[in-house]
């Protein structure tokens, strides 16, 4: 079992750059190609929200002829940037987002892995929440399914980051998702989007981890005052392939060219 994990897509319609800079559609482009070119393809995709920059439906159209090419399921969440009714009725042939109302929460069966995606969107805030509602739809997929190993998927990183303005547009209510998370020891993985960077921290006793965007990062300034900026560091995703003995195993793939690959040796001395 391998997938993907892209997020922060920012898709805007066809010819608009991001933040007059960034050409969000043509960094999707090359991260599908990118996908599509790996040694081993994935099961399949998770697109852990802000797909499109602002919501509206010309983006969400353009969105979906840039993911047209991957021939694996695709699984779409909202981010703050993103619009529930717009995303529904953009991918009507979605069968996960057509059986939800209201939040788009669902699990996906990844056998040997079971995928719990969570809704964590507020509409017209940055930041996100999990009130009751949403966790106890999670304790009741979570009760289902005790002895399978599981994944749970969200946009919004349940942790601060020490990145003054990204930590203002948060998640609230993290601290009871971590003791709903706490309970359930089959919970593999908290997996996030938002942050566009990769961050790592121990959580209700397991790991939760965001992914860079395949576009635009946001710069590594821990000031409680950095200054909201982005930075075109190398754009990216996440791959996690699941081992029997090991676990989820997250890599971080970075989209480009770069100079290699080139053998471990030089003539006859193996050097690895
Ligand atoms: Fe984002
Ligand atoms: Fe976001």
């Amino acid at each position: 079992m391998l997938f993907c994990q892209i997020s922060d897509l920012h898709v805007k319609a066809p010819g608009a750059l991001a933040y007059r800079v960034v050409d969000t559609a043509a960094s999707l482009r090359r991260c599908v190609a990118h996908i599509l070119a790996l040694p081993q393809r994935p099961d399949l995709v998770v697109a852990t929200g802000d797909l499109t920059d602002f919501g509206r439906p010309d983006e969400y159209l353009h969105l979906r002829g840039l993911l047209a090419p991957l021939p694996m399921p695709v699984y779409l969440m909202p981010g703050n940037h993103d619009d529930r009714d717009a995303l529904r009725a953009a991918f009507p042939d979605h069968p996960y987002l057509r059986e939800t109302r209201g939040f788009i929460q669902y699990a996906i069966d990844a056998a040997p892995l079971r995928l719990l995606a969570l809704d964590t969107v507020v509409p017209g805030a940055g930041g996100g929440a999990l009130e009751s509602a949403r966790l106890a739809w999670l304790e009741a997929r979570l009760a289902e399914a005790p002895a399978q190993p599981t994944v749970i998927l969200m946009h919004h990183a349940p942790f601060p980051t020490g990145i003054g303005h990204l930590d203002r547009i948060g998640l609230a209510d993290a601290h009871r998702l971590e003791a709903v998370v706490r309970r359930h020891p089959h919970i593999e993985r908290v997996l996030c989007g938002h942050l566009h960077r990769v961050v790592q921290v121990r959580f209700g006793g397991t790991i939760a981890a965001s992914c860079p965007s395949p576009a635009h990062q946001v710069v590594l300034d821990l000031a409680p005052d950095a200054a909201n900026a982005f930075v075109l560091e190398p754009p990216g995703f996440a791959l996690h392939l699941w081992d029997d003995a090991a676990g989820l195993v997250s890599h971080t793939a970075f989209v480009g060219r770069f100079d290699g690959p080139y053998p471990f040796h030089d003539g006859d001395t193996l050097l690895d």
